[in-house]
Formats: structure tokens, sequence, C-alpha cells
């Protein structure tokens, strides 16, 4: 025993020494700023990539051999030969939507089994959940969330109340009667939101997904990931939503139901503070929000149109058209200052391409008095945005391949990013494809 604990001391010496150590990469704004395709670039810098929140709301968007895939639970390295992914204990698991997913990247030619694992501490949405999530919004009318409606929240309360069901469950004897009894509990809450859809339909496929759930491997991730540290590989944790969407610092309540932030790594994962290292940020070059909620920089106008047509601004899980408006430097701060970002990556540059000119906020007026700081009261408060403005170019960012190819008027907006978060600029993203990001710095 003595010596185990010699040898692994000495193993976290020699790791923490070397630096090799989890970078985070998560979303700043109200989701949707590109992570899956900045995943699948920088994945082959590491041996791990691990999802540490939220569920099957996620959609990340890659193009493999042209083709576009849209990932929800699953991590975006999964494409990547040689490493291996993992879904962290903060992770909710629908089995069924999970199984749709897997058949479709097993359809890629790649053996999910041997290089994705699951943690047995992951929370399961059950058909009920899904149900009570689509009751809770039709009772809430106009201050709907404008949920994804796929039970992220019930499950979310559930693991919160002590009540719900981990992955580990599948694996017991007594898991049927564990879900009848959870089930029994959503039914009453179910009639007294008088929601009167068949819920047993939804479950000959729930059941049927479960089985194939547990053919995939389920472990005590943390135990896994932080094995891989001491033995210095090198893990990237995968963030899904935004920090806009966290449950604490978000726009409350119009947020998702977990903590989308770099700290929910070390809760999701099971990894501790000291091994994170470098917080990949990521941005778009102007804001979108889908789902209800404040969103201080919304353009209600043509400008606002045109950003959704050319940035083909519709929900990747949902199809939803997603909310346009100019980038928000005052959320932006608040995201980079939270999340302890080291690496900022604007997404999306090239859809500004051939605008007027374009517009950031740098300010907010709250009751006539001038701020930068995001306030706690979005909702109640009328929030009047404040806009400084750079030219528009004539070229095609896409055509830039490396920083100096960048438009004047591009590098005097990436300034005024940076000297309002005081964050620097790593890369900035000028297309869908895996190659097409500028390296800055
Ligand atoms: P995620 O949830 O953060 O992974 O982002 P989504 O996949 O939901 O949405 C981002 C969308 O923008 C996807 O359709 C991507 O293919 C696309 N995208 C990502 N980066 C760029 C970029 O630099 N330029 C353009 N035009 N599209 C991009
Ligand atoms: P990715 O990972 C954008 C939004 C929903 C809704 C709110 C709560 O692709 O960036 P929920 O289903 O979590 O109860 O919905 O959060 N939302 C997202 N918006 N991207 C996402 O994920 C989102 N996941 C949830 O639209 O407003
Ligand atoms: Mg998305």
């Amino acid at each position: 025993m003595r010596d185990f604990f010699c040898k692994y001391q000495l193993q976290n010496i020699f790791a923490t020494q070397l630096r090799i150590m989890v970078d985070a990469l998560l979303g700043l704004q109200w989701g949707d700023e590109g992570k899956g395709k900045i995943v699948d670039f920088l994945a082959n810098e590491y041996a791990i990539i691990a999802r540490f929140q939220g569920g099957p709301n996620a959609g990340h968007t890659l193009y493999i051999n042209d083709k576009k895939v849209v990932l929800h639970t699953i991590p975006s390295g999964v494409f990547h030969p040689n490493l291996m992914n993992v879904i962290g204990n903060g992770v909710v698991i629908d089995p069924v939507s999970f199984q749709k997913e897997c058949e479709e990247i097993e359809s890629h030619g790649i053996d999910l089994k041997k290089v994705l694992i699951i943690s047995e501490r992951a929370h399961l949405i059950l058909p009920t959940h899904k149900a009570l999530d689509k009751a809770s919004e039709l009772s809430k009318g106009k201050n709907k969330i404008g949920s994804t409606l796929k039970g992220i929240g019930p499950t979310y309360m559930d693991k919160t109340g002590r009540n719900g069901l981990r992955v580990g469950d599948i694996l017991q004897k007594d898991f049927k009667e564990r879900y009848d009894a959870l089930k029994d509990k959503h039914l009453t809450i179910l009639q007294q939101l008088n929601f009167d859809e068949d819920i047993n339909q939804w479950e000959e496929e729930f059941f049927a997904s479960i089985e194939e759930l547990r053919k995939h491997t389920i472990v005590g991730v943390e135990f896994y990931l932080n094995d891989k540290i001491v033995s210095g590989k090198k893990i990237l944790a995968e963030g899904a939503q935004g920090t806009m969407l966290d449950i604490d610092f978000g726009t409350y309540p119009f947020v998702t139901s977990s903590n989308t932030v770099t700290a929910g790594l070390c809760t999701g994962l099971g990894i501790a503070p000291k091994w994170v290292n470098k917080v990949y940020g990521i941005s778009k070059a102007y804001c979108t929000r889908v789902g209800s909620g404040p969103f201080p920089t919304e353009l209600l106008d043509e400008v606002g149109d045109l950003l959704r047509k050319t940035g083909n601004e519709f929900g990747s899980t949902t199809g939803r058209p997603r909310r346009c408006g100019w980038i928000d430097l005052v959320a932006l701060q608040y995201a980079c200052m939270i999340n302890g970002v080291t690496d900022l990556i604007i997404t999306k540059a090239d859809v500004l391409d051939g605008m007027d000119r374009i517009g950031a906020c740098t300010s907010y007026t709250i009751d006539g008095v001038n701020t930068n700081q995001f306030p706690y009261d979005v909702t109640n408060k009328i929030i009047e945005a404040n806009y400084e403005y750079v030219n528009g170019w004539d070229k095609n960012l896409a055509d830039c391949k490396i920083g100096s190819d960048l438009p004047q008027s591009f590098l005097n907006l990436s300034a005024m990013i940076e000297a309002k978060t005081g964050t620097r600029i790593s890369h900035v993203s000028n297309g869908v494809g895996r190659d097409q990001l500028i390296q800055m710095i």
C-alpha cells in the first residue's frame, strides 16, 4: 500500500512539473459558438476528449469528409483515431438519443465500444423527464425558457433532489423497480400539470436502448482520468452550452441546468483544479441565442436577419431560428473572467464579410447609469447596449490563411475584443472546415 502511494506521489509531482495537464474548451456566449469544430481541430494534441456536462440539448457540428455530423452527447474527438472519448459524471444521458447517435457514428466505421467510456455516475434521462420538461414549459406560458425539451432540467432536478437514476444503476438487479418508483413520482406531478400524452409508448424504445447502453464500457471515469493524468496523458475537457446559459452565472432563469463554466469540469469529471491548464473560450464574432431570455445586443432588423441568413443560424438540435445580434463585450468580459480564459477563439468571422459596418457592445446603460459590469438582474431591467463600430471589409475572410492576411478593419475589431476582455485571441475561425482556423499567437 505504502509503495503504491509513493509511486502515485512521484507521478503526481512529475506530472505537475511537466505541466502535462487538462485543458478546457467551452462556450462564452449562449451556446453554438462552434465548440464542436474547434474540439475536432485541436483533438490531435490530446489523448482523451472528455465531455463534462449537459446532454442531448447540445448540438456540436463537425464536417467529416465533407459530411455534416451533429453530436449531442458524445465528445467531438470521436472521429480521430488513437484517442479515447469520455462521457463524464456531469453529463445527463438519454439512452434513446444516445443509441441513435452511436448508430450514426458507427456508420462512419468507428467502433465506439473501443473508443468511448461512460461514467457510472452520469444521470439517466427517463421518458418521464422529457414529459415533465414539456409540461413545465407549457405551464409557464409566455415565460417559458425555450428549453430543447430533451428532459435536461427535470433530470438535473432529480440529481440534486437525490432521486435520480445513474448509468451504473442499469447494471443492478433492481433497476426496473427503481425506474418504476421514479416514474410513479413523475406521473403524479404530470397529472397535476394536466399532461395527457401516453408515456407508455416511449418505454419500449427506452428499455431497448438501455440494453444497448449496457454493452458500452461503464466505469469510474474519475479513476480512469486521474490515472491518465499522472501517467502523462493530455486531456481536453469539452463543455456544452455556454457561459451565459450557466445555472449560476447565466441569465437566470433563462439558462440550462448545469455548470457550463471551467469549474464544471472539476465536478463533471472528478478532476482537481490544480490540473487545469489552458482554458480555450469560444465566441462568435457576433452573438446568437436560441430560446427565450434576455439578449441585450439582439438586432430585430434586417442586419439581424442578414446575420441569421449568412451564418446559417438555425439550431443544430432543434432547427429553431437563432436570434442574432452584435458581439456583446460586456457579457464576453464577464465570461472570460468567470472561466479564466487563457486562449480566446473567435469563430464565424467570415460571416461578417460584406457588412457596411460591424458593431461591438462596449457598455450598457441601465436606469440611466453606464456600466461595464454584467448585471445581476437582466430580466426585469431594460438594458440599453452602447456600441462602437468598425468599418466592414471587402475581402473574403475564408481566403485568409495567416494573421497578416486579415483586413485591418477585422484586426481593429480583434483589438477592441482583446482590450475589453483583457484576453488574447489565439485563433480566428473563418469557415466550417476543419482546417479553416488562423493561428494568431
Ligand atoms: P457548438 O454547439 O458550439 O458546437 O456549435 P454548433 O455546431 O451548434 O453551431 C456552430 C455552427 O457554425 C455549425 O454549423 C458550424 O459548422 C458552423 N461554424 C463553426 N465555425 C465556423 C466558422 O468559422 N465559419 C462559419 N461560416 N461557420 C462556422
Ligand atoms: P450547444 O452545446 C444553444 C438553450 C435552450 C434554452 C435553454 C435551456 O450546442 O452550444 P435546456 O434544454 O437546457 O433546458 O434549455 O438553453 N440551450 C442551448 N442553446 N446551444 C446549446 O448547446 C444549448 N443547450 C441548451 O435553447 O434556451
Ligand atoms: Mg450547438
